[in-house]
C-alpha cells in the first residue's frame, strides 16, 4: 500500500499511526516532534536482509573463483582471523554501519566458527536496537582445522548462546549449519536435535548454489533422496529455515519447502559475482506451491550492501529466466516478503499501527541521472524500478531504528554520521 502524502507517528519504538498528512497531522497531539521529509522522499520499511555473512565484509570483492575455491582460498582465511575479539569487533561495526547506511534494519548473519563473533555481534547490534538473528557456524569437516568444531562442541556452544541471546531484546538465535558439504551426518543430527529443543529460533543454511556442490553433497550423502533431503533427514527443514541461494533445487525440493514452510533466500549479487547461476524466481513463487522467498545481500559473496542494487540484480536474474519482476514485487521481497520468509511479518517489513517503528527514508533523486530520469516517470511503480536500477547507498537519506533516527546521509560526503542522535 502507498500513500502519497503521509504521517507516520511512532512512539515507544513502535508505529501508532500511518495514514493521509491532511487526515493524521489535524488528530496529532500538541508537542509532537515532526521531520517533515519533503516531496522527492519516499519512506518505506526497512529493509531486511535474510542472508549475509559479516565476517566476510573484510574479504567483499575477492577475485576470480567459484564457490569451493574460493572458499578456500578466501573465505576459510578470513574467518580464521575471527580468534582475535579486536578484528571481530571492527568487522561487525562496520558490518552494521553499511547497514544503516543502505537502510537494512533487520539482518539473518552468519558468524563465525567462534562463540565470540556471535557475542560480539548481537552486543554491537543491542547498542544500534536493532532487531537481528545470527548465529554461530557450525562446520566440522572440509575446512581448516582451526575453523572446525565437533558435533558436541558446537551443539553446547550453540546451546549457551541461545541461553544468552535468544529473545534478548530484539535479538533472535539462528542456529547456523554452514551447509552440507561442511557438516557431518553426525553434526548435522546434532543442529536438528538442538532446534527441536527451541523451535523459535531460526535455523539458516546453504543449498543448492552451485552445480559442482550439488554433485558433491550427492557423493557425500549418497543414501539422501535429494540436496533438501540432506537437510530434511536431520530435523533441518520446517517453519523458520532459511534456504540460501537453492538456484539448482528440484520440483520434489521445492514441493517439500512449501509444504514444510521453510524459506529461500535469493541472493542475485552473490550468483552473478560467483558465476553460480540465476535463480527462477518464476519457479520458487509459482501459485500452486509458492514457496516463502526472501531477499539476501550475501556479503561476501554478495558484492553490494544497498537492497536497491540486490533488487537491480535480483531483476535481471529473472530476466535470464524470461520472467519480469516488477517494482512493486521486487520492494516487496525486499521487506513483507523477507519478513514473511523469517517469520516476523507481524513485527517488521511493513508500517502499519503496531509494527516495530523500522524505516529507511529513500532519496528519489540521489544522482543527477536518477534526477533527470525521474522527470520522465509515469507512476510510482515506474519510479520506484529506477530507484532499483539505478539507485544504491546514496538514495538512502536516512534510517529510523526502533523509531530512533540511527542514521542520516550527510550531502557534503564528509562521512557518516552515525552518532545516536534522536
Ligand atoms: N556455502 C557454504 N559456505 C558459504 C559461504 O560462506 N558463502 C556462500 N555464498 N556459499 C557458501
Ligand atoms: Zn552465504
Amino acid at each position: 500500500m502507498h500513500e502519497a502524502d503521509a504521517v507516520i507517528v511512532m512512539q515507544d519504538g513502535h508505529v501508532t499511526h500511518f495514514g493521509p498528512a491532511d487526515v493524521l497531522l489535524r488528530e496529532l497531539p500538541r508537542g509532537v516532534a515532526i521531520r517533515d521529509w519533503g516531496r522527492d522522499a519516499l519512506i518505506c520499511a526497512g529493509f531486511i536482509d535474510c542472508h549475509v555473512h559479516y565476517a566476510q565484509t573484510p574479504m567483499i570483492a575477492a577475485y576470480g573463483a567459484r564457490l569451493l575455491d574460493w572458499l578456500d582460498t578466501y573465505t576459510f582465511p578470513t574467518e580464521l582471523k575471527f580468534a582475535d575479539r579486536a578484528f571481530a569487533a571492527a568487522a561487525a561495526r562496520a558490518f552494521l554501519k553499511e547497514c544503516l547506511r543502505n537502510g537494512i534494519t533487520t539482518s539473518c548473519v552468519y558468524c563465525t566458527v567462534h562463540p565470540h563473533s556471535v557475542d560480539i555481534l548481537f552486543e554491537e547490534a543491542e547498542k544500534l536496537g536493532l532487531r537481528l538473528a545470527a548465529g554461530k557456524v557450525l562446520l566440522d569437516r572440509n575446512a581448516p582445522e582451526a575453523l572446525c568444531d565437533t558435533p558436541q562442541s558446537g551443539y553446547d556452544q550453540s546451546k549457551a548462546l541461545i541461553a544468552k541471546w535468544h529473545g534478548r531484546g530484539r535479538l533472535l538465535y539462528a542456529i547456523t549449519p554452514r551447509f552440507a558439504g561442511s557438516s557431518s551426518p553426525e553434526q548435522l543430527a546434532a543442529a536438528g536435535a538442538l532446534w527441536a529443543e527451541h523451535r523459535d529460533c531460526l535455523m539458516q543454511t546453504h543449498i543448492a548454489e552451485t552445480p559442482e556442490e550439488v554433485d558433491w553433497v550427492k557423493q557425500l550423502f549418497p543414501e539422501r533422496q535429494h540436496y533438501l533431503d540432506v537437510y530434511d533427514h536431520h530435523g533441518l527443514c520446517a517453519e523458520r529455515a532459511v534456504f540460501g541461494h537453492g538456484i539448482w533445487l528440484q520440483e520434489p525440493e521445492l514441493q517439500r519447502l512449501h509444504a514444510t514452510g521453510a524459506a529461500i533466500a535469493h541472493c542475485p549479487t552473490s550468483n552473478f559475482f560467483l558465476g553460480s547461476g540465476a535463480l527462477d524466481l518464476s519457479r520458487v513463487v509459482k501459485a500452486e506451491r509458492p514457496v516463502r522467498l526472501g531477499l539476501g545481500t550475501d556479503i561476501g559473496a554478495g558484492t553490494s550492501f544497498s537492497i536497491l542494487d540486490t533488487l537491480g540484480e535480483a531483476y535481471k536474474a529473472a530476466q535470464l529466466n524470461r520472467f519480469s519482476l516488477s517494482a512493486f514485487h521486487a520492494f516487496y521481497l525486499a521487506t513483507r516478503g523477507s519478513a514473511r520468509a523469517l517469520y516476523l511479518d507481524d513485527r517488521i517489513g511493513s508500517i502499519a499501527p503496531g509494527m516495530e517503528a523500522d524505516l529507511a527514508v529513500l532519496d528519489m533523486r540521489s544522482t543527477p541521472l536518477i534526477d533527470f530520469r525521474m522527470n520522465y516517470a509515469r507512476g510510482l511503480g515506474e519510479q520506484l524500478f529506477i530507484q532499483m536500477t539505478l539507485g544504491d547507498d546514496r538514495a538512502v537519506r536516512a534510517t529510523y531504528v526502533a523509531g530512533r533516527l540511527a542514521y542520516e546521509r550527510i550531502d557534503d560526503r564528509s562521512g557518516l554520521n552515525l552518532s545516536a542522535s534522536s
